[in-house]
C-alpha cells in the first residue's frame, strides 16, 4: 500500500522506539510547571487548558507569572467566565495576541454554560470552542484526557524532523510530520509522552546548539548521525513582511491628564487602550486632531503578525475643553496611565515619549 512514507521513501522506525527511551529520561528530567500534575496526580483541566492558550505564542518562562495570577485571580473556569473582558485584558497585558485573551474569555463562558463547567474531553469538541486549533485540542486530549492524539507544536516538530532527517522544508513538510507523530503515539502515558516531546524539545533538542550528547534519542536520531542535527527542520523561505509607517497622537491636557481610547473590539489591539493612531485598521478614520503637535525624534517600532509598524509619535499640549472626543476616547490620569489594559505597542510608545 502507498503510504505518505513510502511515497518519501521515509524508513520507519519502530512505533515503539521513542516512547521508550524518551519516558525514562522524562521520569528523571521533566520541569515541574505549576499547571503541570506531579507523578501520580490528575491534572486540573482548567490549569491545562489556561497554559496552553497562554504558550500558543510565548514561552515557558513568560507565561509562568501569568498564568499563576491568572489563578490567584480566578482559580476556576467559572470564576473566570463570570470575569469582565476588561479585567482579564488587564492581567494578560504584555502577553500580546490579545485575540487569544479575548476567545479565553469566550470559551470559558461557553464551558460554563454548555458544559456546565466541565471541559469536553474529545478533541473534536475542544476544536469547537472559541480559541483552540488542532494543536491545542490535542495537548488537551492528551494531557489532560489521557486521550490517543498526537500534539503536534514547534517544539515536537523539530525533535521528528531531526530523528527522521527530513530533508522537505516546513510548513509543507507538516503533514508528514502529523503522520509520524501519530505512527509514534503510544498507547499508555500519553500526557507523559506528549509533554516529554515538548520538554526534550526546549531542554536538550533546542532550535540552537542542541546538547545531542544527553538526548534519549541520540542513538537512531538520524540528523544527529549525520552530524548535522541543527540545520533540522528545514524552512521555507519566508515571505517578507510589509513596513506600515503611521503617526501616534501624544495629547496631553494642561491638567496632567493623557488622551486615551479603547480600541475597536474587532481588528488588531482590539479591546486595549492606546493613544490614538489613525489608520491603524486599515479603514479607520479618527483623524480629528490637526492643531500644532510636535514630531519626536525617531520611531517606535513593533511587529504584528502580518507587518512591521514604525510610529512616529507626535506631541501636543491642549486644553482639555478644545477638543470634542470621539465616543470611544477619554482622559486619563497620567498616574493612572498603568491601571488600563495596555498591549505593549503602548508601553513601547510611552517609553519613548517618558
Ligand atoms: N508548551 C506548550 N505546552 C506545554 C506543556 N504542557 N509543557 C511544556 N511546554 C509546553
Amino acid at each position: 500500500m502507498e503510504t505518505i512514507f513510502s511515497t518519501l521513501k521515509i524508513n520507519l522506525f519502530d512505533a515503539h522506539l521513542i516512547q521508550q527511551h524518551l519516558l525514562p529520561w522524562y521520569d528523571k528530567n521533566r520541569r515541574v510547571l505549576p499547571w503541570r500534575a506531579l507523578p501520580g496526580h490528575k491534572p486540573n483541566v482548567y490549569h491545562v487548558w489556561l497554559s496552553e492558550i497562554m504558550l500558543q505564542q510565548t514561552t515557558v518562562p513568560t507565561v509562568i507569572p501569568y498564568f499563576l495570577n491568572f489563578i490567584r485571580l480566578w482559580p476556576t473556569v467559572h470564576a473566570l467566565s463570570e470575569a469582565s473582558l476588561d479585567d482579564i485584558l488587564h492581567a494578560w497585558q504584555g502577553l500580546g495576541y490579545y485575540a487569544r485573551a479575548r476567545n479565553l474569555f469566550k470559551c470559558a463562558q461557553e464551558i460554563a454554560t454548555l458544559y456546565k463547567g466541565d471541559f469536553p474531553s474529545s478533541e473534536s469538541t475542544l476544536l469547537t470552542l472559541p480559541g483552540i486549533g488542532p494543536y491545542t485540542a490535542a495537548a488537551i486530549a492528551a494531557i489532560a484526557f489521557e486521550k490517543n492524539t498526537s500534539p503536534l507544536d514547534g517544539n515536537i516538530e523539530r525533535v521528528l524532523s531531526r530523528v527522521y532527517a527530513i530533508d522537505t522544508p516546513l510548513p509543507t513538510s507538516k503533514s508528514l510530520l502529523k503522520n509520524l507523530a501519530r505512527h509514534h503515539t503510544p498507547f499508555q502515558r500519553l500526557g507523559d509522552y506528549a509533554q516529554a516531546l515538548m520538554d526534550l524539545g526546549s531542554l536538550v533538542c533546542t532550535p540552537k546548539n542542541p546538547t545531542c550528547f544527553v538526548c534519549p534519542l541520540k542513538d537512531f536520531c538520524r540528523a544527529f548521525q549525520k552530524g548535522k542535527a541543527e540545520i533540522y527542520p528545514l524552512k521555507e523561505e519566508a515571505s517578507l513582511k510589509p513596513t506600515r509607517t503611521l503617526d501616534a497622537f501624544w495629547i496631553e491636557s494642561k491638567s496632567g491628564a493623557l488622551l486615551l481610547e479603547k480600541r475597536p473590539h474587532k481588528g488588531l489591539l482590539g479591546g486595549l487602550v492606546m493613544v490614538p493612531i489613525p489608520y491603524l485598521n486599515k479603514n479607520e478614520e479618527n483623524l480629528f486632531f490637526k492643531e500644532e503637535a510636535l514630531p519626536l525624534k525617531g520611531v517606535v517600532s513593533h511587529t504584528f503578525t502580518h507587518f512591521h509598524l514604525k510610529v512616529r509619535v507626535l506631541k501636543s499640549f491642549i486644553e482639555r475643553d478644545n477638543l470634542s472626543l470621539l465616543e470611544n476616547q477619554f482622559w486619563c490620569p497620567l498616574a493612572k496611565i498603568s491601571e488600563q489594559a495596555l498591549p505593549t505597542l503602548m508601553k513601547k510608545i510611552m517609553r519613548h515619549v517618558l
